[in-house]
């Protein structure tokens, strides 16, 4: 599927290569929001007919959501996105942490945060997530509210070593953050060995429990999520990286019996009290039909997005030849997206803006959506992983989605022959 071909003729074809960004919406997920929209318009709290329909397709979303990333239904909470997910999870952790630190003074009991006299909440995350937690994390150290160690990834793996964030473990940590799938390498963090590990420290130590968290927006729908295996607390979903609408999700293991769960809202008791406020019935019945999408094709997606990828890189060495190109998201020992190819030209006047601006085909970016108005800056992300700043800025992130063929790989080949081609004055 090409999402850019409308009536344009052959010769004008986009190629869309931003899946990681966005992906369009499948059409029987259209279909479901449609339904949706008609049959279910009622309020899903309501007792008579249209309200039921809504109540009935909102938990039948719920149940598709949990069996994608291997969980029940009720351990997931309908939110607006991504963003609010990682955000709930952070304010979650700080009032667990507050709540905790209380019930143990009252009790007097000589364990967990009393003995720490007055320590902040301390949280780790990594120095490659989004900003939706980097920056979240930030301003709360700003704030002064709790302290927060940004464990820096291998340049060698582009992941965080599990060593590395054991050793930043501390009496008064509450909270590990770490995402599952890197946007802009693909590179995919050991949770799973994190886990176990945390596990086993836990069961040594008083409260405050250590909460595990992984953002897994770039992996849910290219890769197998499975939140038994994973071991965490919480995990993010988000919509619009796989076929959905903009809605998302969080799934949170037993909320509010195994896990604590502090809303962010106050109101019409909607989703357990744990986020109020009247369902978005289309849009969850769009989530729910892209997870079970997801469910019944994962294999086919991601061998298909792997084929693709796989065809793209060799093509490009075919093409521009392997000591003109530097591949940010190969890293020694290190397992990634089967979608993301993140690429640097080398050369002198080949910076990737630079690139894609001559690209009449290629519809892709140099990095993270949320960074596209940092100009030439080479990207942070990049940077952090030990790419050199010179290849960095010339990174272009392809990512190919469910339909992309190999002759739109081809087109893209084209494109990007040429646009090299012009930038260092050879056509
Ligand atoms: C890794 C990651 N986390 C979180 C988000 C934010 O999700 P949303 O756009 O739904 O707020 C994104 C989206 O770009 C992402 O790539």
């Amino acid at each position: 599927m090409q999402p850019f071909n409308g009536n344009e003729e052959e010769q004008f074809r986009r190629v869309y290569l931003d899946y990681n960004a966005t992906t369009p919406v499948e059409p029987e997920v259209i279909e479901a929001i449609t339904e949706a929209l008609r049959e279910a318009w009622g309020n899903p709290s309501s007792s008579y007919r249209p309200g039921q329909k809504a109540k009935e397709i909102i938990s039948q979303s719920r149940e598709s959501i949990g069996k994608m990333v291997g969980g029940c239904s009720d351990d997931i909470i309908f939110m607006s996105g991504g963003t609010e997910a990682n955000n709930f999870v952070f304010h979650t952790a700080v009032k667990y942490f507050w709540d905790t630190y209380r019930k143990a003074k009252i009790h007097g009991k000589e364990e967990g945060p009393v003995e720490m006299g007055g320590a902040l909440p301390h949280i780790i995350t990594s120095n490659v997530e989004h900003d939706s937690i980097n920056l979240v994390a930030e301003q709360l150290v700003k704030e002064g509210k709790r302290e927060v160690t940004f464990v820096p990834v291998s340049k060698v793996t582009a992941r965080v070593e599990v060593e590395d964030v054991m050793s930043a473990i501390r009496p008064n940590t509450c909270l590990i953050s770490i995402m599952l799938a890197n946007n802009e390498t693909g590179v995919l963090m050991p949770i799973a060995e994190i886990s176990k590990r945390v596990q086993a420290l836990s069961k040594k130590r008083g409260a405050p429990r250590i909460l595990l968290h992984t953002d897994a927006a770039q992996a849910v729908g290219k890769l197998q999520v499975d939140t038994k295996e994973l071991g965490v607390d919480y995990l993010t979903i988000v919509g619009h990286k796989f076929y959905a609408p903009r809605i998302g999700a969080l799934y949170v293991k037993g909320p509010g019996v195994t896990t604590p769960v502090y809303p962010l809202f106050f109101g019409g008791g909607q989703e357990r009290n744990f986020r109020p406020g009247t369902e978005n019935t289309p849009m969850i019945a769009g989530l729910g039909k892209a997870a079970e999408l997801v469910h019944r094709n994962l294999e086919r997606y991601e061998n298909g997005m792997r084929e693709t990828c796989e065809y793209l890189e060799q093509r490009l060495e075919e093409v521009f030849g392997k000591e003109k190109l530097h591949f940010n998201s190969h890293f020694s020992g290190s397992k990634r997206l089967p979608n993301t190819c993140n690429v640097s030209f080398l050369g002198v006047h080949l910076q990737g803006r630079k690139v894609l601006s001559l690209c009449h085909r290629l519809l892709a970016s140099v990095g993270a959506a949320c960074h596209s108005d940092q100009g030439d800056s080479p990207s942070p992300i990049l940077l952090n992983c030990g790419i050199p700043p010179s290849v960095a800025a010339n990174a272009l992130r392809l990512s190919v989605g469910r339909g992309t063929t190999k002759g739109d790989v081809d087109v893209v080949i084209e494109d990007l022959r040429a646009a090299v081609q012009q930038l260092e004055g050879l056509s």
